[in-house]
């Protein structure tokens, strides 16, 4: 394919590869043509420039210097808790007493008696022996995988796992399942096709799923888990906080917390922070703390995200971190979005696709939309199935009334110019 054919593709895997013949970096230069072409590509919306601290409405930058007030339904701070009083005030004295950064890797005199605690808390919400806290989500997703499973074990995956889950299966070296999302029968399906001589077994599914909001099936999958003999891992990145009786996330919500073996999550959504974390045995998260690369080869939590966490789990112990004005934001917004006919798929949490289906569709919407003055996350190929494009709208609980009605106008307006709405 000739640059000119190639810079007509608008597509994020035609520039993946080096191609036959090409130098390491030009597909770089194509990818940078294309971006200044007038192709609409859905990274329009890329790169924006906060201009105030995170709430419901706030100025932004755009990428032409262009200052602008948008009503934000793209953060997944779903509880504000990263600009939360209590949290900022705790996450201040720590960095007072400690510094920045902690300049060295955990296991090498990296943490604080702060991050101590917070591993402590963790395991106590959880109701597990230990806890270990990662630097990073995604690390710890890859992290925790690719300690605990190697060759010649399987993992099997819902097909809408993250991306850092993936990565660690595939660094791990473990045989790799997938069953299609949500789906039951394919997970038993796939298990009763395992080879008897596979060591060790790992299901593993996001909690609350990221790009469409639902919630794991837990209790069928802890129970098919035990009649094959698999280990279960959990992420609940979006969960946490949010789901569950007292906001212990898709496991309470299934009431089959003691049957994870592997509770993971991320401290950088709900609990507004940064870093990942796995509650599990005493034994396991030894291990972890050995055997883990992304926590042994990696720089500790910086003890001003240990504080403000500290007190995150406090307020989440307490189940006192503001679940219930949460909902109710939730709800509002999923009815008003019903109400005006818009394709909401199966959201069971803070995360509410709005289903567009045509991709180019969907890159102009999301650029009138921000014009308008709203703010959406884009999603399409490689986090979905292009053909399953939408918009992600994730409620908050600061919002008000008054901007999630404005948000839906905008968008209600938007849509049926676009014939999205039923
Ligand atoms: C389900 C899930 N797991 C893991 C991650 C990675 O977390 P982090 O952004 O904290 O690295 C994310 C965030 O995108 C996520 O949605």
């Amino acid at each position: 394919m000739t640059v000119a054919e190639q810079t007509k593709s608008n597509k994020f895997e035609d520039f993946l590869k080096t191609r036959q013949g090409d130098d390491l970096f030009e597909k770089a230069m194509l990818v940078d043509e294309v971006l200044h072409s007038e192709t609409y590509t859905g990274n329009e919306g890329l790169g924006m420039v906060s201009m105030d601290k995170l709430q419901g409405e706030y100025p932004i930058k755009e990428k032409s210097g262009e200052v602008h007030s948008v009503i934000m339904l793209g953060s997944n701070s779903y509880l504000n808790l990263s600009t939360n009083e209590e949290v900022v005030k705790a996450a201040r004295e720590a960095l007072d007493k400690f510094g920045y950064g902690m300049g060295v890797v955990s296991n090498y005199a990296g943490i604080t008696e702060l991050h101590n605690s917070l591993e402590n808390k963790i395991a106590k919400f959880y109701g597990t022996e230990s806890s270990i806290v990662f630097p990073s989500g995604y690390g710890a997703n890859v992290g925790v995988i690719s300690a605990l499973c190697n060759e010649g074990d399987v993992i099997i995956n819902d097909s809408a796992n993250h991306a850092s889950i993936f990565d660690g299966c595939r660094l791990s070296g473990a045989d790799i399942k997938v069953f299609p999302h949500a789906d039951m029968n394919g997970l038993e399906r796939v298990l009763k096709r395992l080879p008897e001589e596979t060591t060790g077994r790992l299901i593993i599914t996001d909690g609350v799923f990221s790009m469409d909001g639902d919630i794991a099936k837990l209790d069928i999958i802890t129970q098919l888990a035990k009649e094959y003999k698999c280990r279960v891992m959990v992420d609940d990145a979006h969960g946490i906080g949010i789901v569950g009786k007292t906001g212990k996330g898709a496991a309470e919500h299934h009431n089959v917390m003691n049957k994870i073996d592997l509770h993971v999550g991320m401290l950088s959504k709900s609990p507004g922070g940064l870093g990942g974390y796995c509650a599990a045995s005493r034994e396991i998260v030894q291990f972890l703390k050995l055997y883990a690369r992304t926590y042994f080869f990696s720089t500790a939590l910086p003890a001003s995200l240990a504080g403000g966490l500290n007190k995150v789990f406090d307020l989440f112990l307490a189940d006192n971190a503001g679940r219930t004005e949460l909902w109710d934001k939730i709800n509002y917004l999923k009815n008003k979005l019903l109400s005006k006919g818009f394709d909401i798929g199966h959201s069971q949490s803070a995360i509410i696709p709005v289903m567009i289906y045509d991709e180019e569709k969907l890159f102009k919407m999301h650029s009138e939309l921000r014009k308008k003055g709203l703010y959406v996350n884009i999603v399409t190929y490689p986090a979905v199935r292009r053909k399953e494009c939408r918009l992600r709208l994730c409620a908050m609980k600061d919002l008000t009334y008054a901007q999630i009605d404005r948000a839906v106008n905008i968008l209600e307006e938007t849509g049926r110019k676009y014939g999205v709405i039923k």
